[in-house]
């Protein structure tokens, strides 16, 4: 569960997230809306605990990620969090399979072939199990938007927050992305929050929140 509680960001003299308050119950899917520059990326960044506010509460599974040193927000952000962007930040030298395996290496909690075992299944239930030794360059861009998607995942999180996640691709691949987005909490129950400028993509979640020069209508 994610909680924002008068959540304020300045930039300079920009007022750009105005006492926001948000709560997302678990396994909801969010989706926010509104016109570019209203603070929508600002506000998914800062309930991904990747950027502070100046005031306000985050609460991830009600711990205050505001009270956590360094280490422990980084154990936090790889064992709650998954993120996905508008574009995959794949490490380029890596294949699909190991891309997926790096943020559950980082975890260090299971054995590397325990890990394989993982990402292959992911692999698979993205619909690319013949993709799995294939480098980021050699796969396209839907293709690498669902190995993130599988990479975001696979420790488990209990929360996504995607950012235009399907905003790069053709409308037929795009279709392919939303479904993913569902058919995952289907089965892993994960809350997942989504911005996004497809207004089928924004209709299709649970819920959907505006955002307005830094406000939540
Ligand atoms: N690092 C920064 N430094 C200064 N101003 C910033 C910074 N990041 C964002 N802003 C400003 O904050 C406001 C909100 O930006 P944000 O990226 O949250 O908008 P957005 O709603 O995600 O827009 P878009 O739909 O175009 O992605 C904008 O006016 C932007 O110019
Ligand atoms: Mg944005």
């Amino acid at each position: 569960m994610i909680e924002c509680i008068d959540i304020n960001k300045w930039y300079g003299d920009l007022h750009v997230l105005k006492d926001v308050n948000f709560t997302s119950k678990d396994a909801e899917i969010v989706s926010i809306v509104g016109a570019s520059g209203a603070g929508k990326s600002t506000l998914l960044q800062i309930m991904g605990t990747l950027l502070k506010p100046e005031s306000g509460k985050v609460l991830i599974d009600g711990v205050d990620v505001n009270a956590l040193g360094n280490r422990e927000l980084g154990i936090l952000r790889n064992s709650r969090i998954g993120f996905v962007f508008q574009f995959h930040h794949l490490l380029p030298e890596f294949t699909a399979v190991e891309n997926i395996m790096i943020p559950a290496l980082i975890a260090g909690k299971e054995k590397t072939s325990i890990i394989k075992e993982k990402a292959l299944a992911l692999l698979k239930e993205v619909g690319l199990e013949e993709r799995a030794e294939h480098k980021p360059s050699q796969l396209s861009g839907g293709e690498c938007q669902r190995v993130a998607i599988a990479r975001a995942i696979i420790n488990n999180p209990s929360v996504i927050f995607a950012d235009e996640p399907s905003g790069n691709l053709d409308s037929h691949t795009k279709q392919d992305i939303h479904q993913l987005f569902f058919s995952l909490r289907e089965k892993h129950g994960q809350t997942i929050i989504i911005v996004t400028h497809d207004n089928s993509l924004a209709t299709m979640a649970d819920r959907m929140v505006t955002m307005q020069d830094g406000i939540i209508l």
